[in-house]
């Protein structure tokens, strides 16, 4: 059993031909609205990839509630854990470009109410066992409880380092398993600019460090990891990108839930990485997160 401790979005999207620089006005050629957040998110690949999932978060009470959590409701996902806060639902601005490539503004509302006591009520509704999930779209404080409580439960966490804070560094290494971007790990690393022989070593010296399980995707080129002091490396599918959003997601939320269903860990490496390039060939941060199905017919 999988919770998922995070952020809700209302995701408003606008395409265009290329993304614009700072300050500049580009033409958009598309709009859409799409359920969102990267915990939602997260949540509902873990479903779609066969597991029970349990979503711990907020909405406000607006109109945008709803429709953030059809999606996850129609999936089965258990949202006993949602609460309904005055204000409103978290939204996210989002650019995505001709190539695929997006530029994101993040809005809280809702999601900046979870707090510690929303951590505790959560860790004591699950057991010794169950996989939490987290990312940094919810407060850190909120964040950091999850993951103290989960250790003394024996609840098993992966922390998704997105969107970048401040305190990821500190917090990431609270967490069992721990899945980042080239980007976030180079914070998490303490070393800007790696190349993937820099990237190599500092696994190798970090899980020394701490013993966790690394994760480290790398877009196009798939994905490189280590556990119990093995470095592992997975590749996605080769695709011509319509859309990212929401592909990192679909990696998170599907490599825990295989680990979950009791595949091996090159296998869920393998499996996420190939739901997260499924997930690019399509609009939308949920609409995108591909059937299980579709994904074992890709493997
Ligand atoms: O990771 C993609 C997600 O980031 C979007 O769905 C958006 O809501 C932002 O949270």
């Amino acid at each position: 059993m999988i919770t998922v401790f995070g952020s809700i979005n209302m995701d408003l999207i606008a395409t265009t031909d290329r993304l614009p620089k700072p300050g500049e006005t580009v033409a958009g050629n598309g709009f859409a609205t799409a359920a969102g957040g990267k915990g939602a998110n997260q949540a509902l690949a873990a479903r779609r990839a066969g597991c029970v999932v349990h979503m711990v978060g907020a909405v406000g009470k607006d109109e945008f509630a709803a429709p953030a959590l059809a999606l996850l409701d129609q999936a089965g996902i258990n949202l006993a854990g949602v609460k309904r806060v005055d204000g409103p639902t978290g939204t996210a601005l989002i650019l995505v470009g001709g190539d695929g490539e997006n530029m994101i503004a993040v809005v809280p509302g809702a999601n900046g109410t979870i707090a510690a006591e929303d951590a505790d009520a959560a860790i004591g509704a699950m057991s010794k066992g169950d996989t939490l999930m987290l990312q940094f779209e919810v407060p850190a404080p909120a964040v950091e409880r999850a993951l103290a409580a989960a250790k003394v439960k024996g609840v098993t966490t992966v922390l998704n380092l997105a969107p970048l804070i401040a305190d990821a560094p500190r917090l990431g290494r609270l967490a069992d398993i721990v899945i980042a971007n080239e980007t976030e790990f180079e914070r998490l690393a303490g070393q800007d600019n790696m190349n993937p022989a820099d990237r190599e070593t500092a696994l190798r010296r970090l899980h020394g460090e701490t013993g966790q399980t690394l994760i480290v995707t790398l877009g196009a080129d798939g994905v490189i990891a280590i556990r119990d002091g093995v470095v592992t490396r997975a590749k996605g599918l080769k695709i011509e990108p319509v859309d990212t959003v929401g592909a990192g997601d679909t990696f998170c939320g599907y490599f825990a839930a295989s680990l979950d269903e009791g595949f091996d860990f090159e296998a869920s490496l393998r499996r996420a990485a190939v739901a997260g390039s499924l997930a690019c060939l399509k609009a939308g941060a949920q609409p995108s997160i591909p059937l299980s199905a579709e994904v074992a017919n890709k493997i």
